[in-house]
């Protein structure tokens, strides 16, 4: 009997459905034993966001300070075969409540355990898988394959049906050029063929070689026009978020002045990264195809020490 750990988190429960189609076909096996842990943080987050709360968990997302988190129900003496790590992004960082769980003592029980990542976002999860990246190294656990679902529509679309959904919960597509917010269903359903992969995997004993399993599946897309953009950001976020905490803790009204200067700023990073991505993608990324080719090839690899740290 293999045995199989499934951490997760879901806000809306769309991570949730896509954990479901991924583990279908390990629950219809006999010889696999599924233990899913739902993260509980000890207050949880609010869905639909308000706006200020929403900006508010910025700069703990980005420096992965841990929330106060309900005790995590499996048994962490477990030696587990597999442990299937899905979470979606919070300003290019894991969720809070995954921060919550890597940076917890129980985390340890993936230590030299084989790991796969399912990442759940908009479209800009680079920099929150290189942080998962690093926090794996760390305790030792072994990334094997990272699977990654992004939501339908074009990076415009995309912005507008997004915050449409996490500020009014409104998840419809609407004016006929906005499709629904979120990742599509063809898509969630089509991520069951990832598990049939794992499945066979694990039936195999491939599982034990710690090497990839869905390779050549198409489990991540790395999409040139976003690298750059989100490196970008990145290291502004870094800058603002130790801003923004030494102001103040979450929720005190010290940082508020802090936090409506931020949501300037982002608004205006948004603004202009739409035309100048259009720069970006018809006139500077055909000169440094080589150089892209090689980050691509990096990010869509799911092991590498984090590019973070160098
Ligand atoms: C506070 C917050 C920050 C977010 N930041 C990002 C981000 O940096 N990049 C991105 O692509 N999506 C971002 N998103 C979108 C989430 O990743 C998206 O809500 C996720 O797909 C929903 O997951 P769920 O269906 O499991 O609730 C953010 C969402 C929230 C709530």
């Amino acid at each position: 009997m293999k045995k199989v750990l499934v951490i997760h988190y879901s806000q809306s429960g769309q991570l949730t459905e896509i954990v479901k189609s991924i583990t279908r076909p390990l629950l219809q096996s006999k010889k696999i034993e599924l233990v899913f842990e739902e993260l509980q943080p000890a207050e949880p987050y609010p869905f639909p966001w308000p706006l200020i709360k929403f900006i508010d968990v910025f700069p703990e997302s980005v420096l992965m300070e841990p929330p106060e988190m309900k005790p995590f129900l499996f048994d962490a003496d477990t030696r587990f075969d597999l442990v299937l790590l899905a979470y979606q992004v919070w300003f290019l960082s894991p969720s809070l409540p995954v921060t919550g769980f890597l940076k917890s003592t129980k985390a340890s029980v993936m230590k030299d355990v084989p790991i796969i990542t399912i990442v759940n976002c908009r479209d800009k999860w680079l920099m929150a898988q290189e942080k998962v990246k690093e926090s794996l190294r760390r305790i030792g656990g072994k990334l094997i394959d990272n699977v990654a679902l992004v939501h339908q529509g074009n990076p415009i679309t995309t912005l507008i049906t997004t915050l449409r959904w996490l500020w009014a919960g409104k998840k419809e597509g609407f004016w006929k050029i906005f499709p629904p917010a979120g990742v599509s269903d063809d898509d969630i359903r089509g991520a069951e063929r990832f598990g049939e992969a794992i499945l066979h995997a694990l039936e195999t004993g491939e599982i034990e070689k710690r090497e990839p399993v869905l390779k050549g599946m198409g489990a991540v897309k790395v999409d040139a026009d976003i690298i750059q953009q989100e490196e970008v950001a990145q290291r502004n976020f870094f800058v603002w978020a130790k801003i923004l905490r030494a102001a103040g803790r979450q929720g005190e009204w010290k940082r508020l002045p802090f936090l409506v200067l931020f949501m300037l700023y982002l608004s205006s990073l948004i603004l202009i990264s739409i035309p100048l991505s259009v720069v970006f993608k018809l006139i500077i990324n055909p000169l440094r195809r080589k150089a892209l080719q090689k980050k691509i090839e990096y990010y869509e690899k799911p092991s590498g020490s984090s590019i973070l740290h160098k």
